[in-house]
């Protein structure tokens, strides 16, 4: 929540001032923007290997020529925070997770050829956390504060024949700046752009579909070209919409003619007959191919930019609608960090959280409080996720004394700019969150912020709507403004049950005096808790609420939600546990219904069973319950059954049931379509009083009186072994793949051991490497990167990175007490981006 730091004066913004993923080239169907085409060989080179870094703020260290010898090699992208140590009085306190910070540098050396030096050279930084300078050959390019936005210097002019050097000083030492984790470093891609004189400006391509039926859509193009050379230049612009199959749909030619130094943007018109239109469940790709030709018609720049065809709109009465159809937005607020790759997060990392929240029945998330990584979009355009897309967590208001407020007006408008510029291609970007729990938003004069903000974003991108993530709105001390609330084209809710008569009525009243105004909840309490830890209430070394009431404010929210088509729906707090916002000893939040690590708290299959319509059941707490026997156990379901038959050791407990929302009739009255039932509580949840017995609780769930799901818990004898199993038993090489390993500490009949925690090593033979092992526990402070942790509730997770080679690899995971055990995996030769060398 806000503690808010320093309450500044609203001043006006003083300054006026797009990507590529390292992931193999495109299946079919896959996304990835503005990527590397093989008409363009070259331009576009991963700049991630051979640096050189050191922490520290070494004199000198910008110039070409310093002895970096002594530096240590690393490849990029890499976060220098995560390797710790935690520390109870590091400078970022409890919001960066206890971890260090201070300052960093990075120096690479290359080498171009002749063709390329004759060619325009950039840099291109995804991210550096945070104030960023960067040198090439002695020669300051510039400086950079915020450490999310993208940004790219020109190398052109300072080149060398002969060795180049990028040096790179990051400087995370002002602290604490950031409320959660954020990382140190390069932390994630560089590129190097090698371009013609004529070419495709940076973020230069800007698809649009103004228009979208189901026999046709017009895709408008707009091109920025640029002629940096010297002489007057002709050619022609083409492009070209490639289908999902790569097979060409539509296509347009405009002429080039460009004055030495002189820039244009050029609009171009195609239609696509009989679109796929892209949604969550259809997650429909097309490809603008962009092809830059000069007067004697050679190709001479080209760049592809995926992007969907589809149409959104927030509506006052029935929330959002996606290609027509009302969706829900069933949201999860998730930061930036990967929790044990700190903020260096692999693409396959992002991707197995992805999906496992899919699984969950999510189709959105809110990047809160920032800009995420490119690929982090491209991924939530290929597997259909619906994405509010923000912005900041400060404008001129601090929360902490050296957050955003410092940069905001100089760069503020500058940041706002280049992250649409960089975004607005992703058809999974609905909407734009300008800010979170902005101060502006019950400030004399917020509203003058907000505007110039609101205005870029219509400049820059018409086609989608901003909003913000209002805390205040109805607050004694400062209720938001109305003028503030007027000029979001959504107005967004932060805890819309939070204020007085509101925890019953949520955004009713609003929605009854202002019903032109279009609503959707940004943030909401979600079931929290930590993995595996449940208290009866009689422990007193567990502080934490009772688990049997932990979900009931997320249970009134959503019954709220389901029956409010007006609300367009919310993102709770949140997806995925992350480092920081946490008292020591513990260095998490513990707010995420995947913990650090991804394995799923109980609350995730509370959403599970409110947002899939597959029969499930979950069952807890565990079944391990020494000494006391005899005594009353809440048993507690999350279900989308109708109704649950629970069962001890074979013998009938009772039968819960759940009709939410209740059935009215049908035809005439007292008709109904299905079976009625008596009354229930609007409860979300099933809940059973069971005296314990050690043995097996089976669940039986039934809709309309079928059985259609079973799920049991058994109490677990003593640990017995360990069990390994993996998300994905390939891997490629040559693009730092990773795959999951899951160690469980089981029973002699497979059951996973709840209260069991041994230290467990960690080790590859063959062509990868142990990148980090996590166990989910808020409180161990072994540095992840260390390949040996104990268990946490039975389950650790390994993960296993791909290097550059491909062969036959061996996963094997040792405990004192236990037989080793192995998994056999193997690495198949992938398809890497080209690199610098
Ligand atoms: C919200 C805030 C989030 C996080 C959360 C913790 O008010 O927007 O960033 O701090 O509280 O519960």
């Amino acid at each position: 929540m806000t503690n808010r730091w320093r309450v500044g004066a609203v001043v006006p913004l003083l300054c006026l001032a797009a990507a590529a993923t390292p992931v193999e080239p495109l299946r079919k169907g896959e996304a990835a923007a503005s990527q590397e085409t093989s008409l363009a060989p070259g331009r576009r080179l991963l700049m991630d290997y051979g640096w050189r870094f050191t922490r520290g703020d070494p004199d000198g260290a910008e110039a070409a020529v310093f002895d970096d010898s002594g530096w240590r090699k690393v490849d990029l992208p890499h976060d220098w925070s995560i390797e710790g140590p935690y520390d109870q009085n590091a400078a970022t306190g409890g919001g960066g997770g206890y971890l260090p910070t201070g300052v960093g540098w990075y120096r690479r050396s290359f080498t171009l050829s002749r063709a390329q030096r004759e060619r325009r050279v950039s840099i291109e930084f995804d991210g550096v956390y945070q104030n960023s300078d960067v040198w090439i050959n002695g020669h300051h390019l510039g400086a950079r504060p915020n450490g999310y936005v993208s940004f790219q210097y020109d190398l052109t002019p300072y080149l060398d024949p002969g060795e180049n050097v990028v040096a790179v000083r990051v400087d995370n030492s002002r602290q604490p700046n950031s409320r959660w984790y954020s990382g140190s470093g390069i932390y994630r891609h560089v590129w190097l752009i090698v371009t013609d004189a004529l070419h495709v400006g940076q973020w230069g391509t800007y698809v649009t579909t103004p228009r979208v039926d189901s026999a046709s859509a017009e895709v408008t193009a707009r091109t920025t070209v640029v002629n940096d050379g010297t002489a007057h230049r002709r050619g022609t612009l083409r492009s070209a919409v490639l289908d999902a199959d790569g097979k060409e749909v539509a296509h347009a030619e405009s002429a080039i003619n460009l004055e030495a130094g002189a820039s244009t943007d050029l609009i171009q018109s195609l239609v696509v007959d009989e679109p796929a239109l892209w949604s969550p469940d259809s997650p429909a790709l097309y490809t603008l191919r962009t092809t830059v030709s000069d007067a004697a018609e050679r190709t001479v720049d080209a760049t592809d930019t995926r992007f969907g065809i589809r149409t959104i709109a927030f509506d006052p009465g029935r929330g959002f609608l996606l290609n027509g159809t009302r969706v829900k937005l069933r949201g999860v607020n998730l930061h930036d960090g990967g929790g044990p790759v700190g903020a260096a997060v692999p693409e396959a990392v992002w991707e197995r959280r992805l999906r496992l929240l899919r699984k969950m029945g999510a189709n959105a998330v809110r990047t809160s409080h920032n800009q995420p990584a490119p690929e982090f979009l491209d991924l939530c355009d290929r597997l259909g996720i619906l994405v509010m897309d923000e912005a900041f967590d400060e404008w001129t208001w601090g929360k902490v004394p050296h957050g955003y407020h410092e940069y905001f007006a100089e760069w503020g408008e500058r940041d706002l700019t280049d992250f649409l510029h960089r975004d607005r291609n992703h058809p999974s970007v609905v909407i734009w969150s300008l800010g979170n729990e902005i101060g502006e938003q019950h400030a004399p004069g917020g509203e003058d912020v907000l505007r110039k903000l609101r205005d870029v974003a219509h400049r820059e991108d018409p086609t989608r709507p901003v909003t913000t993530g209002n805390d205040h709105i109805d607050a004694d001390d400062g209720p938001a403004t109305p003028g503030f609330l007027q000029l979001l084209d959504v107005v967004g809710y932060n805890y819309v049950d939070r204020w007085h008569e509101r925890r019953e009525l949520y955004a009713s009243e609003d929605h009854l005096a202002h019903p032109d105004w279009k609503l959707v909840g940004t943030e909401s309490v979600s079931v929290r808790g930590t993995r595996g830890e449940y208290s009866l209430g009689d422990d007193p070394r567990r502080v934490r609420a009772d688990y049997t009431s932990g979900m009931i404010r997320a249970e009134q929210l959503w019954r709220w939600e389901a029956v409010h088509d007006y609300f367009a729906g919310d993102f709770m707090w949140t997806g995925v546990d992350y480092l920081g916002e946490a008292r020591w000893p513990r260095k998490s939040s513990t707010s995420g219904v995947l913990d650090l690590v991804g394995f799923p708290d109980d609350g995730y299959y509370f959403y599970q069973s409110r947002w899939i319509e597959a029969p499930m059941i979950h069952l807890f707490p565990h079944w391990n319950w020494p000494g006391r026997e005899g005594q009353t156990i809440p048993v507690l379901a999350y279900t989308n059954c109708d109704a649950v038959d629970l069962y001890l050791n074979g013998r009938f407990i009772g039968e819960k049931r759940i009709e939410f929302p209740r059935q009215g009739t049908s035809q005439s009255w007292n008709h109904y379509d299905r079976p009625q039932i008596f009354p229930t509580t609007a409860d979300l949840h099933m809940s059973w009083d069971v005296p314990y017995e050690p043995g097996v609780l089976r669940a039986v769930g039934k809709r309309n009186g079928e059985v259609v799901a079973t799920t049991e818990v058994h109490t677990a004898g003593a640990p017995a072994a360990l069990r390994l199993t993996v998300d994905r038993d390939t891997l490629r090489s040559g693009i730092r793949d990773v795959a999951h390993v899951t160690i469980e500490v089981v029973d002699s009949a497979g059951v996973v051991v709840p209260s069991a925690d041994p230290m467990v090593e960690v080790s590859v033979g063959g062509p990868a490497r142990v990148l980090a092992v996590g166990n989910g526990n808020p409180t161990d402070h072994t540095s992840y990167g260390i390949p040996r942790r104990s268990a946490f509730h039975g389950l650790l997770l390994a993960m296993i990175q791909s290097t550059d080679r491909s062969g036959p690899l061996r996963v094997t995971a040792r405990a004192s007490g236990f037989e080793p055990v192995s998994m056999d995996l193997v690495v198949v030769p992938g398809r890497p981006l080209p690199r610098l060398r």
